[in-house]
This record gives structure tokens, sequence and C-alpha cells, in this order.
């Protein structure tokens, strides 16, 4: 070959390793066949930079080494960007393959009710039924509504250190309330009668924690204000709160008891639903179980709210929820129903 013709070559290759090296830069990948489209253009049996290649004997002997390392150099810029793409794909194939959308979804865990969540309203949509709406106030109170009002003496003893949760609120004294009766009092000082009423809430006690006794609990708190309120209204109240809870097999009984908000008060007991008054550990085998405190709203309460003792009378009664709770699951440590162990709560999932 001619001396010119030969360098005539020698520029036509390096423009061909010129255009071959951008073509690679520039080959975008957009599906899964490029990659096989790349292989065959570059690196396969007859692919372009062989081609090249076989023209390196026609190349002048100065030149030679100089496009040999030139085609070398393309040769591994292929076979690198080939590799890198194949391990991008087969990542991506790896990856696709993890979702199989044929599956079922993932179960999406549900909560649950509290277990006195969902006794105190089942308690409230009782009493509904029969009338009484419901009713809130604080748990932070001041003296006169948890007990000035409720005819507590100064020197009772509930009034004492040992007993209630004393806090500085400005610069009065205040308490945590240490029973819902407290909103009796706010409902009678802001309503007329009739009222019929039922407030629920937190309530706080100077206690050692243990499983029958806990520095806080929960009470539900009845009260009922017209005029010609009677002592056998109070019973069947409560009788026909007991069966819709317990069962209409239920009975009740009232034990004469003392409280300063009402006059005559009682102990309210009910017939043991779990032995049938057959005797057990629960009733300590006298057949009742001791579910609430009641009475007829002391004639001072209703003074001291702004209500004529003369023209209106009325009842009122509280209970614990945690002891209805008890009752109600078998519940016997007190503790559990504020540790948040789901493996407890979890078992209250039906919400009945
Ligand atoms: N407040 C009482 C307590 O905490 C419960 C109670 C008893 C409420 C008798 C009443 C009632 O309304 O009449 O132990």
């Amino acid at each position: 070959m001619l001396r010119t013709k030969k360098l005539q070559l020698v520029s036509t290759i390096y423009r061909n390793i010129e255009r071959i090296k951008k073509e690679i830069q520039n080959f975008n990948f957009e599906q899964s066949a490029d990659l096989e489209v790349f292989r065959i253009k570059f690196l396969g049996s007859k692919n372009c930079i062989k081609e090249l290649f076989m023209e390196l004997k026609n190349v002048p002997n100065d030149e030679k080494k100089n496009v040999g390392l030139l085609l070398n150099s393309l040769k591994f810029l292929a076979e690198e960007k080939y590799n890198l793409n194949k391990l991008q794909s087969s990542e991506h194939e790896k990856n696709d393959s993890q979702f199989d959308l044929s599956l079922p979804s993932q179960k999406i865990s549900l909560g649950a009710h509290h277990p006195l969540s969902i006794t105190s309203n089942k308690i409230i949509s009782i009493f509904n039924k029969i009338g009484f709406d419901t009713s809130e106030g604080p748990e932070i109170e001041d003296d006169w509504h948890n007990f000035t009002a409720l005819n507590f003496p100064l020197n009772h003893p509930a009034r004492d250190m040992q007993d209630t949760f004393f806090i500085q609120k400005g610069d009065k004294e205040h308490v945590l309330r240490t029973h819902t009766s407290s909103v009796q009092v706010r409902v009678m000082e802001t309503s007329k009668p009739p009222i019929r009423t039922i407030s629920a809430g937190r309530v706080y006690r100077n206690e050692a924690i243990s499983a029958r006794a806990h520095c806080f609990f929960h009470q539900i708190e009845g009260l009922y204000i017209d005029k010609n309120v009677s002592f056998a209204d109070l019973k069947q109240t409560l009788l026909f709160f007991v069966k819709e809870m317990f069962g209409t097999d239920t009975k009740i009984r009232m034990r004469p008891s003392y409280f300063p908000f009402t006059e005559p008060s009682a102990e309210v007991d009910m017939s043991c639903t779990l032995c049938n008054q057959k005797g057990c550990n629960v009733c300590k085998h006298t057949g009742w179980l001791e579910i609430m405190g009641c009475g007829m709203v002391d004639p001072n309460v209703l003074e001291a709210c702004g209500i004529d003792p003369k023209i209106y009378s009325g009842f009122a009664f509280g209970m614990g929820v945690e002891r209805i709770a008890q009752l109600k699951y078998r519940v016997g440590d007190l503790r559990l129903y504020s540790e948040n162990d789901v493996r407890f709560l979890n078992q209250f999932q039906s919400g009945r």
C-alpha cells in the first residue's frame, strides 16, 4: 500500500475510533433488550472495534503502537460499560421479583378499646337509656367542690394529707379530685331541676400502689334531682342497671352506710354472678359483691348548690369503674389497667 494511502487509512481509523467512543459513551440502556444490542455491536464476534483491529496490519509501523493503544482502550471502555449495566439490570430484576402482586396485603394490626373505656361506655349507655345525660368536671378541683359543698366537716379524715393529693394552683390550694361527686356540685350549681346526669372520670387518692389499691382510678357518679324523688326510685334505678350490666337474674341488696353528702346512705351489693350465690373466693363465700355507694342527697348539699330542699329531693350514687370491670372481666390486679401491657390490652379487641 502506498504511504499516502496508508496515512489516509490511519486518519480514517482515528475518526472511527472517536465516533465509536462517542457512541459507547452516549449509549442509553432504556430497555433490558438494549444490553444485548450493545453487546452485539461493540463486543460480539463481528463487532465494530474488531473490524478496526483487523486494519491494524495496514497501519504504518510508527503509528501502529498508538492506534493499538487507542483500540485497546476503546475495547476496555465497551467492556466496562457493558459489565456495569449488566450488574444494574440484574439488581433490578432481583428487586422486581420481590414483589408478588398477587399476594394478599399485610395485616393491619388493630388497636383495642381499653377495658375501662369499654366498661365505662357500657355503664353510661345503660343510664342514657333511662334519661340520664352526661356531664364532666375538672380533675384539679377546689376545696368547695370536692369537700365543703358536699358537707364534709373540716376535720373529716378525707381532707387529710394521707388520703388526698393537695396541690398549689396560683395562690390557692387545690386538690386532685378524690371522687366524681365534685361534678354533681358543679351540675347543681349551674342547672335547674329536673337533673338526671352521669359523670365519669379519673379520681386520685394518696394510696400506696398494690394489686388492690392505686393512686388513681375511675368513678362513675349518678345524680337525679326532681320533685318527689324517693329511695324507691333509687333502688329501682340501680336494679335496672345491674340487670342490664350483669344479666336479668342479678339481684341487689342495700346496707345502711354513711357518706357526708347523702342521708340516708347505703352500700349496694349485687348477687355474685360468678358462683350464682353458692359461695366463691371473689364474694368471700357470702354470695354478695359490694359494687357502689348511694343515698338521698343531703338537704345541706342541695342548699349549698342553690337548690331548695323543701321543693326538691334527689338521689346520688357512685361506683368504681375498675371494680365493675373486675367483676365483668375477672381482672383482679388493679395495676394491669395502667401498665399498658399489650398482652393484656389485646384481649379486649372484641370491644365487649
Ligand atoms: N363519692 C363516694 C366515694 O368516692 C362514692 C359515692 C357514694 C358517691 C355515695 C355518691 C353516693 O354519689 O351517693 O367513695
